[in-house]
């Protein structure tokens, strides 16, 4: 096996483990990062959300709230406007859905199914939890889900979601009254949901991956050509040069001109061994020649 090839098996074998090894570690930290990122965004809906909510019910409702004996205005509740104002955002990002998921709820739309239920009855046995974040397996796929939780804490929410005596007219009309009464001051009755297919979360990570990986491939493609280039100009082509040159004097053609030593280097003090070894074996024949 000559030099080059085993050189190159070392190489390639030091190079193939530092690809598995860094792309191991980076394909962990590129889908950590891009879990955060996507948790990031579910947490500014969530707050935008909230936002929408506030403004709701400290400016828009006291505009319209006049009249609400007999006409009710959807635009005045605070569930509706946070809706209406996701509906929108979701247009430019449809992976994330958002849901007020409730127990009881005013809108049947809103009803926690199974597993939301689960994340509502966690929120309501453990008053100091404020967030949790999970996946959840769906007909679509696994998605990863954050939920915080929705704790009346306003007396003005139970105007229209204590009882059916005190809800108004109009949004009995339009609701019925079986069901969204009975909530009480302090209670969460539901949680806010914000989900996202996990292969959202995926995909970029990986699209990075692929580039961290191809890029690094190239590195290492490119590190060892070049070490390919330096090991003919430094070792081969010197070591070829002088072999073949020992060989021809193995022959007994001595009247070879010495090689010329071009470096201070392993391979200028060989070629100056070897010269020297001319010359001896140059004398030694004149000597045999003489006796
Ligand atoms: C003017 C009456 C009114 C007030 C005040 C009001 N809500 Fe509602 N709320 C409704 C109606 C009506 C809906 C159903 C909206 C829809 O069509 O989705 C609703 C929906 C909700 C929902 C979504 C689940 C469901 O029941 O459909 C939550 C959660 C909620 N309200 C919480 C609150 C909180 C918290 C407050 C106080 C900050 C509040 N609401 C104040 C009328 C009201």
């Amino acid at each position: 096996m000559g030099l080059r090839v085993k050189f190159n098996m070392i190489l390639i074998s030091v190079a193939i483990l530092g690809m598995a090894l860094s792309g191991y570690v980076s394909q962990r930290i590129l889908h950590q990062n891009a879990r955060e990122e996507v948790l990031q965004m579910a947490g500014l809906i969530m707050e935008s959300a909230l936002a929408v909510r506030g403004y709701t019910i400290e400016e828009i409702r006291p505009l319209l709230i006049t009249d609400i004996a007999n006409t009710f205005v959807p635009q005045m509740v605070p569930a509706y406007a946070a809706h209406q104002n996701i509906k929108r955002l979701r247009q430019h990002y449809p992976d994330y859905k958002y849901k007020e998921a409730t127990l009881n709820p005013t809108n049947p739309a809103s009803r926690a199914t199974e597993w939301e239920t689960e994340i509502v009855e966690t929120f309501r046995n453990n008053k100091q939890k404020h967030e949790l974040i999970g996946t959840h397996e769906s007909a679509t796929g696994n998605n990863l889900y954050m939920a915080r939780p929705i704790t009346i804490k306003k007396q003005s929410c139970l105007a229209c979601h204590s009882t059916v005596e005190a809800a108004p007219p109009s949004m009995l009309a339009r609701y019925g009254t079986s069901h969204g009464f009975g909530w009480k001051m302090g209670e969460t009755v539901g949680a806010q949901i914000v989900s996202v297919p996990m292969k959202l979360a995926l995909s970029r990570a990986d699209t990075a991956f692929r580039t961290f990986m191809l890029s690094t491939a190239i590195i290492f493609g490119l590190i060892i050509l070049i070490l390919n280039i330096l090991l003919s100009i430094i070792v081969l082509n010197p070591i070829r040069k002088i072999s073949s040159h020992a060989e021809v004097i193995s022959l007994g053609k001595l009247e070879t001109p010495e090689l010329k030593v071009k470096s201070h280097d392993e391979v200028g003090v060989l070629i100056t061994s070897v010269n020297r070894l001319r010359r001896s074996l140059v004398n030694s024949m004149k000597m045999l020649g003489k006796e």
